[in-house]
């Protein structure tokens, strides 16, 4: 079993590079089966859930030629069955992507339920009532969701709650679609930009992404195409925190300063420095964060995939702040984690109360999933004495290099293997 053990205290300086986005990789990759080329997707983060998404790619049938830690060549035009049933598609939340490119490009798929984080119900209603308009029937069967239409038709589809997994899919499955889909209520998401611009750089005529409508021209075919991946704005945020907890001075490079707006705006609320420049931003910290109110909402509200991280932070922060979870029905499995280490936080439902401790100690604690797996980095980041981190593989889902990454900004983590049993094998989002 692997764990991360981190002595607390130290401040982090210095400068890092940031990755690819993870939640922008994971739906590109499966994209690609709508191309009749090859595609060459640069910036791609080295991380175990983009790792088994390329796996699947390939054991589908798609020549996959890595040309680097973080540059890919795939052509998925040998692919002939639409199917995706294996174990390690159950893994993974962004499995269910792969419905939306077979039906694109086949008009039919069977795809085995994806799983994801544990926190709350995951379902995909949004995703099959924008298959249903575009054509598509569906069933469940024994774990498998099996979709199929003659051919797909361009439709109306109104979203009942924002969804960035629902509106990604529905555009996959829309591009090569006959006429014009419109999405209402679509998340705006940056990765949701992102995978709207590889669709098009494909030959795909999508517009409005960003926005809440979408509308997707069907084309009949995607060419090749070479596209980066933009930089994660959740991993910049949680170095950004980790850089706040530690009272440090960190310049992040490779980032996107507008996708980290409502978390700059956060932080400044507590007392943090950051300054902008084109493509990173510099976050110092001096004396003791100032308490405030956070709700997360889809973007560009404050994102719920920086919660944990937040929640964490507002820990050791000068008095009461009140954390509201405003995407998802359980997000707070974590708290009791902190609490080992000495946190003071009522949770009830989509509330957290936090009051701010002067400091957190170091305690044996454990990764509840990837986000939260963070935010326990953070807290043992600042705490005071040696805290062990088990289910690290969470971790490893999201965060490239993070141990080398922390070690360079002069964090005292470093990874052991022991042999004792891991306490559950992990799921991944
Ligand atoms: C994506 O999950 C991300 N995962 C999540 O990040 C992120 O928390 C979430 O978006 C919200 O930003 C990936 O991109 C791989 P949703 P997704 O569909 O698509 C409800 C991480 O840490 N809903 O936007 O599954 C749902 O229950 C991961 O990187 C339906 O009701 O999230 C939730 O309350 C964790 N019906 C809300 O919508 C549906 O059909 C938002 O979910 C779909 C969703």
């Amino acid at each position: 079993m692997k764990k991360l053990v981190i002595n607390g205290g130290k401040q982090l300086n210095g400068k890092i590079r940031i990755s690819g986005a993870k939640n922008a990789a994971v739906a590109i990759l499966p994209a690609v089966i709508l191309s009749d080329g090859v595609c060459r997707i640069e910036n791609i983060p080295n991380i175990s859930d983009v790792n088994a998404m390329v796996n699947i790619l390939h054991k589908m049938g798609a020549k996959v030629n890595r040309l680097s830690k973080t540059a890919i060549e795939i052509d998925a035009t040998p692919v002939t069955n639409p199917e995706a049933v294996w174990d390690e598609v159950m893994d993974m939340r962004a499995s269910s992507y792969l419905l939306g490119a077979l039906l694109g490009r086949f008009s039919r798929a069977s795809v085995a339920m994806p799983g994801g984080c544990d926190f709350g119900v995951r379902p995909l209603d949004q995703h099959l009532k924008g298959f249903e308009v575009l054509g598509a029937k569906h069933t469940v069967d024994k774990g498998i969701i099996r979709a199929e239409a003659d051919s797909l038709t361009g439709g109306h589809v109104y979203l009942d709650v924002v969804s960035v997994g629902a509106t990604i899919n529905i555009m996959l499955a829309a591009v090569r679609a006959k006429g014009r889909t419109v999405i209402e209520n679509a998340a705006r998401e940056p990765h949701v930009v992102d995978v709207a611009n590889f669709l098009n750089s494909m030959g795909a005529d999508v517009r409005g992404a960003g926005t809440n409508i979408i509308k997707i021209n069907g084309v009949e075919h995607l060419n090749g195409t070479s596209y980066s991946i933009i930089p994660d704005q959740i991993e910049a945020g949680t170095y950004m925190a980790a850089a706040a907890a530690t009272g440090g001075d960190v310049v992040l490079q490779n980032v996107i300063t507008k996708h980290l707006e409502s978390i700059t705006a956060k932080l400044r609320e507590m007392g943090v420095e950051v300054d902008e420049y084109d493509d990173c931003v510099h976050v110092r910290q001096h004396g003791r964060l100032h308490r405030c109110n956070v709700k997360t909402m889809p973007h560009p509200g404050f994102p719920t995939d920086m919660q944990p991280q937040i929640t964490a932070l507002l820990s050791t922060a000068d008095g009461t702040s009140i954390v509201t979870e405003g995407v998802w029905d359980h997000r707070f499995s974590y708290v009791g984690e902190l609490k080992r280490m000495g946190a003071n936080i009522a949770v009830d439902s989509r509330v957290a109360v936090i009051q701010g401790m002067d400091i957190l100690n170091g305690a044996p604690v454990k990764a509840t999933d990837l986000r939260a797996g963070a935010a326990m980095i953070i807290a043992a980041l600042a705490a005071n004495g040696t805290t062990h981190i088990e289910e690290v593989q969470y971790i490893e889902r999201g965060y490239e290099d993070i141990v080398e990454k922390l070690q360079s900004l002069g964090a005292d983590i470093k990874i052991i293997y022991t042999d004792e049993p891991t306490a559950q094998t992990a799921q991944t989002a």
